[in-house]
């Protein structure tokens, strides 16, 4: 790898870097004789430029309005999120697969919606009851990993790993098309923002939260309208007690218990979830001793491009948000049912019918905590994901299986994934693709890692600031509230 050191001189450096700390750097570069301080400085400096260059803040939140997690509509929301009753057959909530405490995923590389052994058990060790009609051979049956919901206000383009909840511009208006919608045209039901759009649409999957059982014909907003009746219609055969109104009367007045009301507060609470206060961003403002020494090598390694020295990771992964919210096909290994035939996931070509195997760019906030990672959870450690990205011709050649659980099907997965892989190496030849396979010591792939373990909130993993996103252990609006507990039985 050739190092792209800038020789800058000192006055060139105050010149350029004004500003006590990062002045600081040139009082250092006096008074220390130290070699890897002076190596370190230089590491400073070329961040810096790449950080110019790259017209990064720290702050991906930038002009994006960020609901408080207080606010009444937020904590309606939250109760919402943690309900079982919005699972038809009353066994998965929102919160089932986006849980806080484990950083707004659920840990797991496929999720587990319905039909869990212990409906309330997240995290590892959550599995699909042996004794349930729908049991596959414990095989998960979410055909994808669950994304954090953490910083879903930030996505400007479009939620899903193939972008099927979007902004679009159709005809002269803007507006977000969901599934309810053919490609490029708005749904005008789709209420105030992604978050709340989305909202519409794991409730009427029976592997997420519908179940099997109920009427085979119902139509997705059958199922909406038969959820807002057991919450708000006393007259209703599948009304269920309640005090939900009183939640919702402070909020958006009386007779409200709406499915657009129970979509649009459910997204305020994702939005209130910002967790950006990361080290990185930190340094970025200007903190020089927020990251290690490790964490900034990664982090020349992650902006550089390949004709630098680096890997290149920033044109996909690009801005303070770090990703393009673009589409591109990376070939990680195809696992579980898939949502195609053969167990293949077309992934975005499933909206457009142009590219299969192509998912949208994952930001990277909290990506340490956020695993299993890829768009299936092929990768239960962050250095083989990171390996995958720097290698992936030869990562899939590599690929261990023993990683993934016995609960994620692989029968097809080397057929599959091969021809993901010659569709990226195809899209290489036509020029289609940034990507370059690259080779990488493991100094590097770790200081990669540091640099990606940069980007966590510690909010996230400080019980009492993280505990403003759970409520309190009881019984919820409905005696339906999902208290979480880990496979030990202690409450997440
Ligand atoms: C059984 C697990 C499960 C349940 C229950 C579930 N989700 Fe998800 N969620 C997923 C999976 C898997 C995806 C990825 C879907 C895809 O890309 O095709 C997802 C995607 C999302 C996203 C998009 C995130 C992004 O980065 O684009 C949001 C937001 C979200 N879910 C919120 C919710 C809400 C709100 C509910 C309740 C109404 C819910 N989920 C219920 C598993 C689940
Ligand atoms: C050509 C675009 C592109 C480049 C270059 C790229 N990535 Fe990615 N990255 C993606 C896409 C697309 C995915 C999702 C792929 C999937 O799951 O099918 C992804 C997934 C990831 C994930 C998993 C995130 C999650 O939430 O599951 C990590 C971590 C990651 N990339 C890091 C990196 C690093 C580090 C580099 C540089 C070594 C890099 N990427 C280079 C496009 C890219």
């Amino acid at each position: 790898m050739s190092k792209n050191i800038i020789a800058l001189s000192c006055a060139g450096i105050l010149f350029l870097f004004s500003g006590c700390q990062w002045a600081d750097v040139c009082d250092h570069n006096t008074t220390t004789t130290s070699s890897s301080t002076v190596e370190e400085i230089f590491v400073d400096l070329e961040l810096r430029s790449l950080i110019d260059a790259h017209n990064l803040t720290g702050d991906p939140s930038t002009g994006i309005d960020i609901p408080s997690i207080n606010s009444p509509k937020a904590q309606l929301g939250m109760q919402l999120f943690y309900s079982k009753a919005l699972g038809v057959e009353k066994d998965s909530a929102c919160v089932s697969c986006h849980h806080p405490a484990l950083a707004g995923g659920d840990a797991l590389s496929l999720s587990i919606g319905v039909e869990a052994l212990d409906p309330d058990l997240l995290g590892v060790g959550r599995i699909h009851d042996p004794s349930a009609p729908h049991y596959n051979n414990g095989y998960a049956l979410v055909p994808r990993n669950a994304p954090t919901t953490f910083n879903v206000a930030l996505w400007k383009r479009a939620l899903a790993w193939d972008g099927r909840i979007e902004n679009v511009l159709d005809g002269n208006k803007v507006g977000i098309r969901t599934p309810d919608t053919p490609f490029g045209i708005i749904d005008e039901n789709a209420g105030a923002n992604l978050a709340a759009a989305q909202v519409r649409f794991p409730v009427f999957s029976d592997v997420e939260m519908k179940g099997f059982d109920y009427n085979a014909s119902a139509t997705r907003d059958d199922v909406r309208q038969h959820l807002q009746e057991r919450l708000s219609d006393p007259s209703a055969n599948d009304y269920i007690d309640n005090e939900w109104q009183k939640f919702f009367t402070p909020v958006y007045g009386e007779n409200s218990v709406t499915f657009d009301n129970i979509a649009d507060a459910i997204g305020e609470y994702e939005n209130s979830q910002l967790f950006i206060d990361n080290p990185w961003k930190k340094y970025v403002e200007g903190n020089i001793t927020a990251l290690s020494a490790s964490a900034k090598r990664g982090a020349k390694l992650f902006f550089n491009s390949y004709q630098d020295g680096g890997f290149s990771c920033v044109t996909c992964h690009s801005g303070d948000f770090f990703t393009d919210e673009s589409y591109h096909v990376m070939a990680v290994p195809q696992v579980g049912l898939g949502k195609d035939e053969n167990e293949e996931d077309f992934g975005r070509y499933r909206e457009t019918g142009d590219m299969k195997y192509a998912f949208r760019t994952p930001n990277l906030m909290n990506v340490a905590l956020t695993g299993p990672w890829g768009h299936d959870g092929a990768y239960t450690t962050l250095e083989a994901m990171v390996r995958h990205m720097i290698n992936p011709d030869k990562s899939v050649i590599e690929y261990d299986f023993s990683q993934l659980d016995a609960n994620v099907k692989t029968t097809n997965t080397l057929a599959n994934t091969a021809k993901a892989l010659a569709q990226l190496q195809a899209n290489r030849a036509f020029g289609i693709s940034p990507h370059q396979p690259q080779e990488a010591t493991d100094e590097e792939v770790n200081d990669l890692v540091e640099f990606l373990k940069s980007l966590t909130d510690p909010c996230i993993t400080d019980k009492e600031c993280i505990g403003q996103w759970i409520p309190a252990n009881g019984h919820g609006p409905d005696c339906l509230q999902l208290n979480a507990v880990d496979a030990n039985g202690n409450l997440l």
